[in-house]
């Protein structure tokens, strides 16, 4: 294993998914020819003589269990270079830094609460400033189009509506009008969507979601098929800081070792408990792209190879019958985050999605009745028997 600061160009074009998920960037360790990449415990490394070392100087710059994560990560998206970070937002805030005082981006306008405040709260003080659209329809976007506009940022399922975007569309609109395209994937996982395939500069992760998959550790990930934006990123992540430490980012190697076969099962669990939700008479309206009655079902069928485990669901009785049922389910547990092996049931108006102004939650539709599940591993009859009971308490 070479710490060179540039990751080289590996691209095992041969390997499949799972294959690249348990060996990309992870040779047996050289040292000791350890199976698993082990977790590098340094914040700094002996150098021979001035200038010579092994290609690792201080684990900020440079960490060998770090870079095995990263150059997975890529492999994972189809790109080139992977950056790893301390969380989502580590990532999202050191992607932002691409950008300078002045610059006006295009943002889909039900993207993660945190994003929207990192965005509104903290980046507008810095010169930058936001139009968000609803990117159900590209022609949106090009309306916002401004002459300082330098970038597009869209989620593709969105939190907690799921709503969709076509990939291709914000692809070449990005293109063509010079702007850096950054698609934050983390609800899809790189199982069932890779953006750079369509044509996006930067995909952006929250790996303590899917790719931990086990809600022991928080992280964020980005990657590119751009070596100038790599470089750029690159030296931004050594500037500012926000990397993981050795053992976060060996824990999100490990959890990726098993993503294809829990992206399987979380979807298959998903398909069915959208169903009856979608049956069941205390239900209003049920969001998730893999049910026929998806208005952009079309669309997420032709740009994702599946449909991921994440639902939200409108009740009838707003509040009143979301605090029932998020009191009464027992193996759904009343928790923020999503992504991991165990299901979750979340209420975004007074969670996740908190920090939206309530205007902008009323005008996205996130309703005081709206509930948002991630759907886990777990056997399926006993999710559907949880929700079932707990809905019957409903209405
Ligand atoms: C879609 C999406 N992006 C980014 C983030 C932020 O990631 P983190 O919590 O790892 O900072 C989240 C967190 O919930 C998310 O759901």
């Amino acid at each position: 294993m070479r710490g060179e600061s540039m990751q080289t160009h590996v691209k095992e074009e041969t390997w499949h998914f799972e294959t690249i998920a348990i060996h990309k960037g992870q040779d047996p360790d050289p040292a000791t020819g350890a199976v698993i990449v082990p977790i590098y415990q340094t914040s700094t490394y002996v150098q021979e003589s001035l200038g010579k070392h092994k290609g690792f100087e201080y684990s900020r710059t440079s960490n060998p269990t770090r870079k095995a994560l990263e150059e997975c990560l890529a492999g994972l998206e189809k790109g080139d270079f992977g950056l790893a970070f301390s969380s989502g937002m580590a990532a999202a805030a050191t992607t932002m830094n691409l950008f300078s005082q002045g610059d006006h981006l295009i943002v889909s306008d039900d993207v993660y609460g945190g994003t929207f405040r990192l965005f509104q709260r903290v980046l507008t003080r810095y010169g930058l400033s936001f139009s968000f659209v609803d990117a159900r329809d590209i022609k949106n976007a090009e309306k916002a189009l401004q002459k300082n506009t330098k970038g597009i940022w869209i989620e593709t399922p969105t939190n907690p509506l799921l709503k969709i975007a076509d990939l291709k569309s914000f692809a070449d609109f990005a293109r063509a009008n010079n702007l850096i395209s950054i698609c934050d994937n983390t609800f899809a996982s790189p199982y069932f969507q890779n953006p750079l395939e369509f044509g996006f500069d930067l995909v952006l992760h929250s790996t303590t979601k899917y790719l931990g998959g086990h809600s022991d550790v928080v992280g964020g990930g980005v990657v590119t098929r751009r070596q100038d934006l790599y470089e750029t990123l690159k030296f931004h992540q050594n500037a500012v800081g926000g990397i993981p430490g050795p053992f976060d980012a060996w824990l999100v190697l490990r959890g990726i070792k098993t993503l294809a076969l829990r992206m399987e099962r979380h979807e298959k669990n998903a398909l069915q408990i959208a169903r009856m939700l979608e049956g069941h008479p205390v239900v209003q309206r049920v969001n998730y792209p893999g049910l026929e009655s998806h208005p952009q079902h079309a669309l997420a069928k032709k740009q994702m190879r599946g449909f991921g485990g994440m639902i939200s669901f409108e009740l009838k009785g707003g509040i009143h019958s979301a605090r029932t049922l998020l009191e009464k389910t027992r193996l759904f547990s009343l928790a923020e985050s999503l992504g991991g092996v165990e299901s979750l049931i979340e209420h975004p108006a007074t969670m996740t999605h908190a920090s939206l102004p309530p205007e902008v939650r009323a005008q996205l539709g996130i309703s005081d009745g709206l509930i948002r599940i991630s759907v886990g591993i777990e056997h399926v009859e006993d999710l559907l028997q949880d929700l079932q009971k707990a809905l019957a308490f409903v209405g």
